[in-house]
């Protein structure tokens, strides 16, 4: 999942590269790379680290040209180095890629038979000796694009250019998006349209199994086949691009704050009045059976959702991991609806799980962020959370929105199916409306949390725990505190624990207990006195009612507003952030970009 970026522009192009490549930052951060043609001559820089590395390495060795690709890797074949970095070069090519070549081990193997070697540890190498290969063997640069296309396997989008080739750039995408933008007798590429967005508006998204040849008067684009073909020209929003700290020290600090602002946006799209405001096509009433599916935080969504779903709509619901469906070949009732909640819209196991029920079933809605997204564009129904670009690599603002888009859907299903009655749904809707204001004054919290990161901030361990649709969200909490503090975390069920993870409670280790006082909270206090029966140290995290409760014992206690019992996840959702965040800075890691991680997952 990493980045990629093409210009045939009419200036120097290595800032534009730059400038784009800053822009995809979010899929990959391991090292950087770009190539150029200047006066008919192929060069490149490369730099590991982030991007920041590469600019510095361009102040002292600029890179002239007005030809160019760029390329931003998260690694998968070989380690964060500069030889394994990107752009690929063999002779007169140069690639970049974004995806895994499968069969790369093969064509190695059929390169050295012709005394190819690999020079470096990546899948991708291969692409550029193929081709060079090929035009080795007379081809010119188009044809041995296209030849070697037949020869991959995997999932990949990649953009060659050629030594001697200032006017070309091939691109072709199977499995991993790539828009082509169009200028003013300039033509570009990218991953995506925000990477494109300081150039143009007008976008070509390749479809699967297309390649493009590129010059700087268009794009000639052809299907997997080799037809000719046409794709049309669509205006982007460049709103949806904008992407600023606003002040804050941290993307992610500004995205928590922003949840009131972008879920009340959420639900001025999807009430009115008293009623729900939804595409006709979403309809429920005829709905065998829900399936979810989703990766990690999205998947968190789902969890909580099947909770609603099944309370709210009395509609079977099964959920599941992306990357877990897509193999399992899962029988699916015709009248299913198959629901896909990523914030992305790229994620590559969730794509993969909407097509294979694309072909299986009446219904497919996919609950996304961005909404020129892949998942958008390939879904029955792409119902758009409204949360604005979020750039943190740990979701925030998408979980909530995403959460408010499930609840929603949840509320049209019990309405469909008779399971809610007009009334109940009222007053539902009265408390998700109340939601912006709550979190607003729930924001409040930040402070205290800022007091205790320095002592969670040294712990090895901490656990979450939560009941009911609370759950999910203990295994949220845990999931963005090992994302950014890269402290080991885990979540449970709270009733679960005695039947193992009990045995981990020491007074080192910190147990953190999303309890609001709902219809299980006596039950999860029980849960949480056997923790404190065993020196753990407990933090609460509850309303007024409960604090006044069950505060006794505990090592530290956070109060948050009262929320009409489903809905408590979206509200308690903001320490589990906040937690996340503070310890974080406690430690002093990289909050916005974690080790390791990228913010779109484009690999399975
Ligand atoms: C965690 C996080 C990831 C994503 C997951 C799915 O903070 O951001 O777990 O939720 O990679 O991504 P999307 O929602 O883009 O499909």
């Amino acid at each position: 999942m990493c980045g990629i970026i093409g210009v045939l522009g009419t200036h120097e192009v290595s800032p534009l590269l730059v400038e784009s490549l800053k822009r995809l930052e979010y899929r990959g951060y391991d090292s950087a790379g770009i190539a150029t043609i200047n006066e008919g001559r192929l060069d490149r820089r490369r730099a590991v680290g982030k991007l920041v590395n590469l600019s510095d390495l361009l102040v002292h060795e600029p890179l002239p040209g007005k030809a160019g690709i760029g390329h931003t890797r998260w690694a998968t074949h070989g380690a964060a180095t500069v030889t394994n970095a990107h752009p690929h070069r063999s002779g007169p090519v140069a690639v970049v890629h974004n995806g895994i070549i499968e069969n790369f081990r093969e064509l190695r193997a059929e390169l050295a038979q012709a005394g190819i070697t690999p020079e470096t540890e990546t899948d991708t190498e291969t692409v550029a000796q193929l081709t060079r290969l090929m035009m080795d063997r007379g081809m010119p640069p188009r044809e041995a694009a296209v030849a070697t296309l037949a020869k991959l396997e995997g999932a990949f989008a990649l953009l060659w250019l050629f030594d001697g080739e200032d006017d070309l750039m091939i691109a072709a995408r199977k499995g991993s998006p790539l828009a082509i933008g169009h200028g003013e007798g300039e033509m570009f590429v990218g991953s995506d349209a925000i990477a494109l967005s300081p150039m143009t508006d007008r976008i070509t998204y390749l479809e699967e199994g297309d390649y493009a040849f590129i010059t700087r008067q268009g794009a000639e684009i052809f299907d997997h086949a080799g037809r000719r073909a046409n794709r049309d020209e669509a205006r982007i929003d460049l709103g949806q691009t904008r992407v600023e700290k606003g002040g804050y020290k941290h993307f992610m600090a500004k995205e928590i704050a922003e949840q009131p602002v972008v879920l009340a946006d959420a639900l001025a799209h999807y009430l009115r009045g008293d009623s729900l405001n939804l595409p006709e096509s979403v309809d429920f009433s005829g709905t065998e059976r829900l399936t979810l599916v989703a990766c990690g935080t999205a998947f968190y969504a789902c969890q909580t959702a099947k909770y609603w779903f099944e309370k709210l709509a009395g509609i079977p619901c099964e959920i599941d991991v992306a990357s877990e469906f897509r193999y399992r070949e899962p029988p699916m009732p015709a009248r299913s609806t198959a629901l896909f909640v990523s914030q992305s819209g790229e994620t590559a196991d969730t794509l993969a799980a909407l097509r294979y029920c694309n072909e299986k079933v009446d219904k497919t809605i996919a609950v996304v962020n961005v909404p020129t997204s892949t998942m958008a564009r390939e879904a029955g129904i792409a119902l758009p959370i409204h949360a604005g670009v979020e750039v943190g690599v740990a979701s925030t603002k998408a979980f909530t929105c995403q959460l408010l888009t499930l609840g929603i859907l949840a509320l049209k299903a019990g309405l469909d199916r008779g399971h809610l009655s007009p009334e109940d749904a009222r007053n539902h809707m009265q408390a998700l409306r109340a939601l912006p204001g709550l979190m607003n004054a729930g924001l409040g919290i930040g402070e205290k949390i800022a007091e205790l990161s320095g002592q969670l901030a040294e712990a090895q361990d901490i656990l979450f725990l939560g009941r009911g649709p609370l759950y999910p969200l203990a295994m949220e909490g845990a999931l963005k505190l090992k994302e950014i503090s890269y402290i080991h975390a885990e979540g449970y069920a709270s009733g679960e624990l005695k039947h193992g993870p009990i045995a981990l409670i020491e007074r080192t280790v910190p147990v953190i207990v999303f309890a609001p006082h709902d219809g299980l909270f006596d039950k999860t206090v029980s849960n949480m006195q056997e923790v404190m029966a065993r020196h753990g140290k407990v933090l609460l995290v509850s309303d007024a009612q409960g604090l006044s409760e069950a505060s006794e014992g505990t090592w530290a206690t956070l109060q948050l507003p009262e929320v009409l019992e489903p809905w408590a996840p979206i509200l308690y959702a903001l320490p589990a952030q906040l937690l996340a965040y503070h310890t974080a800075i406690a430690k002093g890691t990289d909050v916005d970009q974690p080790r390791n991680l990228a913010k779109s997952v484009t690999v399975e």
